[in-house]
C-alpha cells in the first residue's frame, strides 16, 4: 500500500462541518455567535463554499408572518403534514414551523435582500400545497429574493461565518468517519489540492453534505450531489432513513433537467399538453397548478404516457409545455428574470412569446441520515451517536415525510441549522474535554484498491448507465419488475466497477480518483433507494407504485436501511411521530391520518 495514502497530519477542532452549503453555514454561524472562541472547520467538496447547491435555490422559503391576518402557523403545520402524506414527524413539523419567522428575521437583520412590495413589506408568493384554513385556498407564505433566493441566503450566511472566523477547507472530501464505541470523533479527509490525507479530530461532527440527485440522469442537482454523506454513514454501519422518498420536480427544463422554478406556476404559469389544453384541473380540481409536486409530476407523466406529450427532437424526450406568455412584462422582469434567462440560454426560447418545454426532473431527497429533532444522528435502534449530527438535505429528521412542499427545504436548512447549533453548543459546554484520539481503519484499503485495480471498464460509462437506469426504473412511477431489474443491474455495475483503471496515480487534484469514490457512493445510495422502494408495497407521497397505487396504513412508518457491505441490506422501521395529534389540542384532528386531496 502506497505511503502517499498515509495520514499526513492531524488537525484538532471543536466542530467539523462536512459541507459548506446553506445548512452548514447557518449552523456554523450560530455556533460561532454563541461560542466565539470555538474552532469551527467547514469542508467543501467544491472550489468555494458559494458554489454549493444551495446557491441555485430559486423560489423562496416558507414562513408564517405573525402579522399576516390571512395565515397561521397551524396552517403551515397542517400543509406540511398533509403534503408529507402523513409521514412527517409532527414534533419536527411543529418546531420548524414555529421557529420559521424568527429565522427570516435572522437573515433580514444580517443583510439579505428579500424582495419587497410597494409598501416596503417583505413580498410573499404562493407555492404548491401551501394553504390557509386547512386547505381552503392557496396562501401567500413564501418570502424570496427574486428567483435567486438561495444565493441571497448563501451570501448572508457565508459572510456571517467568515466574519466570525470559520476555517474553510475547499476541495476536500470526508472519506472515513472516525467511530469508536458508538461515538464519533471526526473523520479522515482527502485534501485534493495537496493530494494528502489528514485526520480531523472534532468534538462535534456535523454532516451537511447535501443531496444525492446525481443518482438520476435527469436532475436539477449540481454535479457534486453524489450522496456522499449517506454512503459514508452506511459504510460506518449506520442506517439511512426513507431513501425511497425521492422528489421529482414537475418542471425541469427539457433536456438538461435544470430547474424551472415552481414560481412560474405561482405567478400564473399554466401547464399545457400537446393540444395546448390546460390539464391540471383534471388531477387537482381545487389547487390545479399549485398542487404539491408529487401530484403535479404524476399529472405531467400521465399526460405523456397517455399520448398527450410533445416530442422534443433535440433531446428525443417527450414533454409538456409551461405557458408564461400571458404574464405581464413586469413579472418576467422582476419575479422570474433568472428562469426566463435559463429558457433562453438552454433551449433558445423566449418565454414571453413562446411555450416552454418541461418535464419532471429529480430534485430532492426527502430521505437521509436519521436524526432527532435536534439533528443528533441515530443508529439502527434509534440510539443517539455521541458527537455526530446531520442537517440539511442529507438529513432526515423528518420534516418532509414522503413529499416535500416547495420552499420548505430552505426553511428547514436555516431552522434546523440553528437548532443543531444550539444542541452542539449545549453539549460542548457540558463536556469541555478535547476531541478523542481516534484512529482510522479502512480508508487506505479502499483508496489503494481504487488506485490498484486494473481493467477495461470506463468510470464514465458505468456512471452514465447507473443514472439512466435509475431515471428509467426508479422514477415517478415504479413497479416491482422495474425495481427488481434495477437491483440486478446495480449489482452488475458494482462488479464492473472493480474493473476500472485509474490512469493517473498522482494524488494531487486526481479527479479520476474522486470520481471512482463518488461512483461507489452513487451505487450504494441507488441500491438503498431501489431496495426500500421495492419493499414498500404501497404508494405514499413521491413514492408511487403502479402495482400498489393506494396508500396503506400498515406502511405508516419510516424505512431504515442499513448496508454494512454493498448488497447486504437490512431493513428496519422508525415510528412516525404523531405528537401534535396525540396531544389532543385545538385542531388536533387535522393531524390524524388524513385523506390527501387537492
Ligand atoms: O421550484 C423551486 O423554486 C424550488 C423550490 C424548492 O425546491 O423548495
Amino acid at each position: 500500500m502506497s505511503n502517499a495514502l498515509s495520514i499526513r497530519s492531524t488537525i484538532h477542532c471543536d466542530v467539523l462541518l462536512i459541507g459548506a452549503g446553506g445548512a452548514a453555514l447557518r449552523c456554523g454561524a450560530e455556533i460561532l455567535e454563541q461560542m466565539p472562541t470555538a474552532r469551527v472547520i467547514a469542508l467543501t467538496k467544491v472550489s468555494h463554499p458559494q458554489k454549493s447547491h444551495t446557491s441555485t435555490a430559486q423560489g423562496g422559503l416558507a414562513a408564517v408572518d405573525p402579522k399576516d391576518p390571512m395565515d397561521a402557523t397551524i396552517f403551515h403545520m397542517f400543509d406540511t403534514w398533509k403534503g408529507s402524506d402523513c409521514t412527517a414527524d409532527q414534533n419536527v413539523v411543529k418546531k420548524i414551523c414555529e421557529s420559521a419567522w424568527e429565522q427570516i428575521l435572522w437573515l433580514e437583520n444580517r443583510g439579505m435582500h428579500f424582495s419587497r412590495d410597494q409598501q416596503g413589506r417583505l413580498s410573499k408568493r404562493t407555492f404548491g400545497g401551501h394553504t390557509r384554513n386547512f386547505g381552503e385556498a392557496s396562501v401567500y407564505r413564501a418570502v424570496f429574493e427574486a428567483d435567486r433566493t438561495g444565493k441571497g441566503i448563501m451570501d448572508t450566511a457565508w459572510g456571517e461565518t467568515l466574519k466570525r472566523g470559520i476555517t474553510f477547507i475547499n476541495q476536500a472530501i470526508a472519506v472515513e468517519l472516525l467511530m469508536e464505541n458508538g461515538r464519533c470523533g471526526g473523520c479522515v479527509v482527502f485534501q485534493q489540492k495537496d493530494g494528502e490525507f489528514v485526520r480531523i479530530l472534532a468534538r462535534a461532527t456535523v454532516f451537511a453534505s447535501g443531496g444525492s440527485g446525481q443518482v438520476f440522469q435527469v436532475t436539477t442537482n449540481c454535479r457534486q450531489n453524489t450522496g456522499d454523506g449517506l454512503a459514508l454513514v452506511l459504510e460506518s454501519g449506520l442506517p439511512v432513513m426513507d431513501p425511497e422518498a425521492v422528489q421529482f420536480h414537475p418542471t425541469g427544463i427539457v433536456g438538461p433537467g435544470i430547474l424551472a422554478s415552481e414560481t412560474l406556476r405561482s405567478v400564473g404559469g399554466i401547464l399545457r399538453n400537446q393540444a395546448q389544453e390546460p390539464f391540471m384541473e383534471k388531477y387537482a380540481p381545487k389547487m390545479k397548478e399549485l398542487a404539491p409536486r408529487d401530484l403535479v409530476a404524476r399529472a405531467i407523466e400521465t399526460e405523456i404516457r397517455e399520448g398527450r406529450g410533445i416530442m422534443n427532437p433535440d433531446h428525443n424526450i417527450e414533454h409538456v409545455w409551461i405557458d408564461l406568455r400571458h404574464l405581464p412584462q413586469e413579472v418576467h422582469e422582476k419575479q422570474i428574470p433568472e428562469v426566463t434567462s435559463f429558457f433562453k440560454r438552454y433551449v433558445n426560447l423566449d418565454p414571453r412569446t413562446q411555450l416552454c418545454p418541461v418535464r419532471p426532473s429529480n430534485h430532492y431527497h426527502m430521505g437521509g441520515i436519521p436524526t432527532t429533532m435536534y439533528g443528533e444522528v441515530q443508529d439502527k435502534n434509534q440510539g443517539v451517536i455521541e458527537g455526530l449530527y446531520a442537517v440539511g438535505e442529507c438529513a432526515a429528521a423528518s420534516f418532509h415525510g414522503f413529499n416535500r412542499l416547495g420552499t420548505n427545504s430552505i426553511l428547514e436548512l436555516i431552522t434546523m441549522g440553528k437548532l443543531v447549533a444550539d444542541r452542539v453548543v449545549e453539549v460542548l459546554a457540558q463536556t469541555p474535554a478535547a476531541a478523542s484520539e481516534m484512529t482510522s481503519s479502512h480508508y487506505r484499503e479502499k483508496m489503494s484498491g481504487y488506485l490498484e485495480h486494473g481493467g477495461s471498464e470506463s468510470l464514465g460509462q458505468i456512471r452514465f448507465e447507473l443514472r439512466a437506469l435509475m431515471t428509467e426504473q426508479v422514477s415517478v412511477f415504479r413497479t416491482k419488475a422495474g425495481m427488481t431489474s434495477a437491483i440486478t443491474r446495480l449489482h452488475e455495475l458494482n462488479r464492473r466497477v472493480t474493473q476500472t483503471k485509474i490512469s493517473c496515480r498522482d494524488l494531487k487534484m486526481n479527479q479520476e480518483l474522486v470520481q471512482r469514490w463518488e461512483l461507489d457512493n452513487l451505487l450504494a445510495v441507488a441500491l438503498a433507494i431501489a431496495e426500500a422502494a421495492l419493499a414498500r408495497e404501497e404508494s405514499r407521497g413521491a413514492h408511487f407504485r403502479d402495482d400498489f397505487p393506494e396508500r396503506k396504513d400498515e406502511y405508516n412508518y419510516h424505512t431504515l436501511v442499513s448496508m454494512d457491505r454493498f448488497g447486504e441490506i437490512e431493513l428496519g422501521r422508525r415510528e412516525v411521530d404523531m405528537s401534535v395529534f396525540e396531544a389532543g389540542g385545538e385542531h388536533h384532528e387535522q393531524f390524524s391520518i388524513i385523506e390527501r386531496k387537492y
